[in-house]
């Protein structure tokens, strides 16, 4: 069943725990997390960057292979479909408009008001077709799809304010967290995690999760995050089992055999994560 984020986070954020935002690369990474999160009957949130819409075809391409995929595959667990890091409000549109139930804009390179502004027209328009919104204060550090962002973390007053006037339904505060491979020790501010928790009633999503250790995540989902990305740790997982296989098989070109050669590792990471949110004790 496709749906928004609202139920499965609201549930998440009540009993503590955090579903897994796995981010789709192509058609075997939708199915290897679809079987799995089906196998292990849990809900799942697949995001989708405006880089991988554009390398599968585009958002109406990426919508029907998750469709035909659900159905085909008999797919029982709530599934949301969702738009990571749409960079205008129009992106957000095109999205909501091809079957997306889920859309984050990220406005927060703009100064606070500007974020707001921008925010609160796409919230307007996915909430008229049912559809979640998530946005992002500070910044994320790191590199995704190319788009390089220094750390800078939100503040507790200003998350406070943003929250309140956008109207979104989860809100991803930059607290230290970096896409792609860290470079030295994570440092999270947990304890300005906890007091946006405590002082919103939406609930938060930590982006750039690869790389961090298990305590830590922990500890995340114990100071109120709901909602976890996770894409390079998969991608590693994936990528390690392929060269393996290439070397051993330097004469296989079919790419299936290549492509498919990872999909036990993709698997045993989702497992993995999946029991470190917590997601199945719920
Ligand atoms: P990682 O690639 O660091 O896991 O980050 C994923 C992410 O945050 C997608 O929005």
């Amino acid at each position: 069943m496709l749906v928004n984020t609202i139920d499965i986070l609201k549930d998440a954020r009540e009993k503590g725990y955090a579903v897994g935002h796995f981010n789709i690369n192509n058609l075997e990474w939708t199915k290897y997390i679809l079987e799995e999160v089906n196998k292990l009957q849990v809900p799942v949130i697949l995001g989708v960057s405006e880089g991988a819409k554009k390398y599968m075809g585009g958002f109406y391409t990426v919508s029907m292979m998750v469709q035909g995929l659900m159905k085909d595959l008999n797919i029982s667990v709530p599934v949301v479909l969702h738009l990571d890091h749409g960079s205008s409000v129009e992106v957000c549109k095109e999205a909501v408009d091809a079957g997306f139930t889920s859309v984050m804009i990220d406005a927060s390179k703009y100064p606070l008001e500007e974020n707001i502004r921008l925010t609160k027209e796409v919230v307007r328009y996915a909430h008229s077709k049912g559809v979640s919104v998530e946005a992002e204060l500070g910044h994320i550090g790191g590199s995704e799809d190319g788009v390089s962002n220094s750390v800078f973390h939100a503040r507790l007053d200003e998350s406070i304010k943003f929250v309140q006037e956008t109207g979104i339904d989860l809100f991803a505060p930059a607290l230290g967290s970096v896409h792609g491979l860290y470079k030295g020790e994570p440092n999270l501010d947990f304890d300005t995690m906890k007091k946006i928790h405590d002082a919103v009633e939406v609930p938060l999503v930590l982006h750039g999760a690869s790389g961090i250790d298990d305590e830590k995540i922990k500890k995340a989902i114990s100071c109120g995050i709901s909602k976890i990305n996770v894409n390079t740790d998969f991608q590693i997982a994936w990528h390690e089992k392929v060269i393996e296989f290439v070397k051993e098989n330097p004469d296989a070109y079919d790419p299936r055999k290549v492509i498919s050669s990872g999909e036990g590792a993709i698997k045993e990471a989702i497992d993995a994560k999946v029991h470190l949110f917590g997601c199945l004790d719920s």
